[in-house]
């Protein structure tokens, strides 16, 4: 049975994760624990990219070893993950002896078909982005991204033939709409492909820290031709035995989830890459946008960097899933601001769910003795928002998370105003059995919400619905344990 595989990049470990590594892990954790939770089976892989001449050098400035720096910083990775409930499959390490071996024998066995041969490589250099570019794409001499100055190097290199692939990847583009998510990215992409590609580097002779060339030692693997390859070793690809059980029940992959800055590594390299292989392509890679901080990059320089520990300790680990999922489509640009988080808190959070449901549950516990009668049958409101759900788990497995949650914060207003509509208060003096109807269908309402949160906010989800089990929970202290707020209110 081939399982559903999700991945993450890998992250370079030099620098501790912030929210930028948190929000493509995030959403990686939030389609797992939906389809999860639909019953289906789930693989996602994560990791780090420990190799190349940047972490050489971040590792030479703190006195230690590319690996003991390593070491380090991936302690912190899986820190970060354990604090923010993620739960991946596996990690993998680029300095993972099978990973290394696996990349060995695929650049023998590229070098062997010819799409890797021998020559000399003159051009730029940035070694931030771990990647080569044109005269043509600097911006005022420096590298366009990290807007630093660039090196110039000349050395004999290993060349992977990307040329050969143009015609077949702009096919696989046209026939795999799907393929380049989202759409508005994907031309970009295609335009860079239309206008012709050159063969590309993958070896260097002058970075020590790397994978070494089996058949030729005093050259090193390209970081990002290493750290591609992930994708598939951790997954077992066996150069000897591609056709294993472990591989084939997860090849080829569902979704690369990724930043918009390295899509090209992903949808132009990396597919060709696996041609090369003889091996399928991912079904979707999916470029998501950049945080910025009050409108900055974040940097080191800059100091502005957020670390997600800080807002989880004074708002909780579920607001921050909450709220960068929240706000900004997976796809665009975000701007992080902590006054635009506490706004949301109180009126989405606090407000909202909170006060949705600590209203019921207290009315629960005043009016029904805590006895729940079945699913309601012939409930106006549970059906409008039972229809609601097809709509939210659509939006999730397109990674449309802003959509879905817009989606269940309108169910959360619906069943707020029902209330203050019904107002269940008057109906206690007059209407009894009435309102114990109306709280049934508000009851298996919020059981509704609390699946629908589940993937974004696992906590509460299961905070609600020890609450919600109301009259089935075998652990009786839960009815007579006072309800504290779901969200206090922050002032
Ligand atoms: N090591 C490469 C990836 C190799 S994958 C085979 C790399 N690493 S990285 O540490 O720089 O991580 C890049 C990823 O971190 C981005 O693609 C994105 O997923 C995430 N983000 C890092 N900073 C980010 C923001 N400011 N905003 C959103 N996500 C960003 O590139």
């Amino acid at each position: 049975m081939k399982k559903y595989y999700i991945t993450t990049p890998l992250y370079y470990v030099n620098y501790k994760p912030h929210i930028g590594h948190a929000y493509t892990t995030l959403a990686a954790d939030i389609l797992k624990r939906h389809l999860k939770a639909e019953g289906r089976d789930v693989f996602f892989q994560t990791g780090t990219d420990e190799h190349g001449i940047n972490i050489e050098r971040t590792a030479r400035e703190h006195s230690k070893t590319p690996k003991q720096w390593s070491d380090e910083i991936v302690v912190e990775f899986k820190d970060m993950w354990k604090t923010l409930h993620i739960d991946y499959d596996y990690f993998i390490r680029t300095t993972d002896e099978y990973h290394e071996k696996q990349v060995q024998l695929v650049f023998e066995k590229l070098i062997k078909s010819g799409d890797i041969y021998k020559g000399n490589y003159e051009g730029i250099y940035c070694s931030s982005c771990e990647n080569f570019y044109d005269e043509s794409e600097l911006v005022d001499g420096k590298c366009p991204i990290h807007k630093k100055e660039v090196e110039r190097v000349n050395e004999e290199t290993y060349f992977f033939k990307l040329s050969a692939y143009q015609d077949r990847l702009l096919n696989h583009y046209k026939e795999n709409p799907e393929f380049l998510s989202p759409s508005y990215r994907a031309n970009e992409i295609i335009r860079f492909v239309e206008m012709g590609l050159k063969d590309i580097s993958v070896s260097r002779t002058r970075v020590k820290w790397g994978i070494s060339v089996l058949s030729d030692p005093n050259h090193t693997v390209y970081v990002w031709f290493d750290a591609l390859l992930n994708y598939i070793t951790g997954a077992g690809y066996d150069v000897h035995n591609p056709d294993n059980e472990k591989f084939k029940s997860l090849w080829p992959c569902d979704v690369h989830l990724i930043g918009k800055e390295i899509f090209r590594f992903h949808a132009v390299i990396w597919p060709a890459m696996l041609m090369a292989l003889g091996l399928p392509l991912p079904k979707k890679v999916y470029a998501h946008g950049w945080w910025t901080v009050n409108g900055e990059k974040m940097s080191k320089s800059r100091g502005n960097i957020i670390n997600p520990v800080d807002v989880v300790r004074e708002y909780g680990l579920d607001t921050f899933r909450y709220f960068i999922f929240r706000e900004v489509p997976f796809g665009q640009d975000g701007d992080f601001s902590t006054d635009m988080l506490k706004t949301k808190y109180n009126s989405d959070l606090a407000n909202g769910l909170g006060n949705l449901f600590s209203r019921t549950v207290n009315m629960v516990r005043k009016y029904m003795d805590n006895i729940m009668p079945d699913k309601p049958k012939d409930s106006e409101i549970f059906s409008k928002i039972t229809l609601m759900q097809k709509d939210i788990y659509k939006n999730i497995e397109e990674m449309q998370f802003s959509s879905a949650l817009d989606l269940i914060w309108k169910a959360v207003s619906i069943l707020n105003k029902e209330i203050d509509d019904k107002k269940p208060w008057e109906m206690a003096k007059k209407d009894i059995e009435g309102l114990k109807k109306f709280l049934n269908e508000m009851v298996w309402c919020l059981r509704l919400i609390a699946r629908w949160i589940y993937p974004f906010m696992p906590d509460t989800s299961a905070k609600m619905n020890m609450y919600l089990a109301i009259g089935n929970t075998a652990d009786k202290t839960v009815e007579s344990q006072k309800l504290a707020p779901l969200f206090p209110k922050k002032n």
